[in-house]
């Protein structure tokens, strides 16, 4: 499973990029308003610093298809690694299926899903990437991992070849869970990223072998 860090802080980004474990980055609007400055320009700051050969999710904010299809094709000149994430809907729909072909083909990531029809349908317009949000369904009482579980199978099964990006995560025991339910690709905020190289058994273990060398110094 590839590992997404879902962030728009560049500050995050450079530190998360520097541990080379990111293959992609997602944004959405909401991530986005917490940065100062320049739409575009923060854009393509972080374009860069994930690198050209790994996929930058942003979303468009248009509510029709065409709205959508022209803010997609302004949005993917910024770098060359700009997929367009646009929310699972009619017009949604019509604009990942406009985007999705022909020689001036831009990938696009359906999201705000939150059922396998959605998903389907979004895969069967020509989505490169689904993603389903796992931690907002669970606050309603749902099962989100039980959902990304279930869309593995059924585009697997049917041979779609959208990518199932495990999003909403809020703790290391989904990343766990996504992997297991095969999930393609997971996208994890910084601070979950963080929590999961930490183990209270390994910084007990450091601990212990630092202080065993040092005895043996004295
Ligand atoms: O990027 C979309 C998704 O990961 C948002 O997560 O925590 O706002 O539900 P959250």
């Amino acid at each position: 499973m590839q590992l997404y860090l879902d962030s728009a802080n560049l500050q995050e980004i450079t530190t998360a990029v520097s541990w080379g474990v990111i293959g992609g980055l997602t944004t959405n609007p909401t991530l986005v308003a917490r940065e100062t400055g320049s739409f575009e320009d923060l854009i393509r700051q972080i374009c860069r610093l994930v690198g050209e050969e790994r996929p930058v999710s942003v979303e468009v904010i248009g509510t029709t298809a065409e709205a959508m299809e022209k803010e997609a094709r302004l949005l993917a000149e910024l770098a060359p690694n700009v997929v367009i994430k646009i929310p699972i809907g009619i017009e949604g729909l019509k604009a990942v299926h406009r985007l999705s072909q022909g020689p001036k083909k831009i990938d696009c990531n359906v999201t705000l899903i939150f059922s396998t029809n959605q998903a389907l349908l979004a895969a069967r317009a020509g989505a490169a990437y689904v993603s389903p949000f796992v931690g907002r369904l669970d606050d309603i009482g749902w099962d989100g991992m039980g959902l990304v579980r279930e869309m593995v199978e059924i585009l697997g099964k049917h041979r779609l070849e959208a990518q199932v990006i495990a999003a909403s995560i809020r703790h290391p025991r989904h990343v766990h869970e996504a992997a297991l339910a095969g999930a393609q690709i997971a996208t994890i905020p910084f601070k979950v990223l963080e929590q999961m190289t930490q183990h209270p058994l390994t910084d007990l273990g450091i601990e212990r072998f630092l202080a065993d060398w040092n005895r043996k110094q004295e």
